[in-house]
């Protein structure tokens, strides 16, 4: 399988609107409103002890929301020529992961909670785990989409 040409500028963070009074906050994600792919997989991260990584992959096809739905951490970004970090601290922020990237999480707050809104279902085969294989398979030609 081909490695998509992306880059870690590709990558944005949207600020998902939250509704707020003096019971709490909500905010909400909708598929193809708020989001532009549908979401088929959540998952969430939590209990991380202190000084762990997660992450340390690509993905071929996978898009995806990364939230600091509690707490905060690093999302570490590489697209094989740039490295990218974006500290999420916040539930209505939410970073959007474009295909054929490596990522780390790393940093991680105590008690905090890592949202992820996937447009896959989870395949082994769309992961790459090693960050030699990685740099192998990305094309060179990352600025150009
Ligand atoms: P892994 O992808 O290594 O976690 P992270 O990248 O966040 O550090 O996943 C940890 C384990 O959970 C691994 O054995 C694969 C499994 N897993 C599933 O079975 N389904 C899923 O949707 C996810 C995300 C992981």
């Amino acid at each position: 399988m081909k490695l998509n040409k992306s880059n870690v500028f590709q990558c944005s963070i949207i600020d998902i609107s939250k509704t707020h009074n003096e019971a709490g906050s909500i905010s909400i994600v909708e598929n193809n409103k708020s989001i532009p792919f549908e979401v088929k997989r959540i998952y969430y991260l939590y209990d991380v002890p202190g000084g762990e990584l997660r992450g340390g992959h690509a993905h071929y096809e996978l898009e995806q929301y990364i939230i600091a739905a509690s707490g905060s951490f690093d999302v570490a970004l590489y697209d094989g020529k740039d490295k990218r970090t974006v500290t999420l601290n916040r539930p209505n922020l939410a970073l959007h992961v474009v295909p054929g990237l490596w990522r780390e999480l790393n940093n991680f707050s105590s008690g905090s909670v890592t949202m992820v809104l996937a447009s896959e279902v989870y395949k082994e085969k769309d992961y790459i785990r090693s960050y030699q294989e990685f740099l192998n398979k990305k094309p060179n030609d990352t600025s150009i989409i």
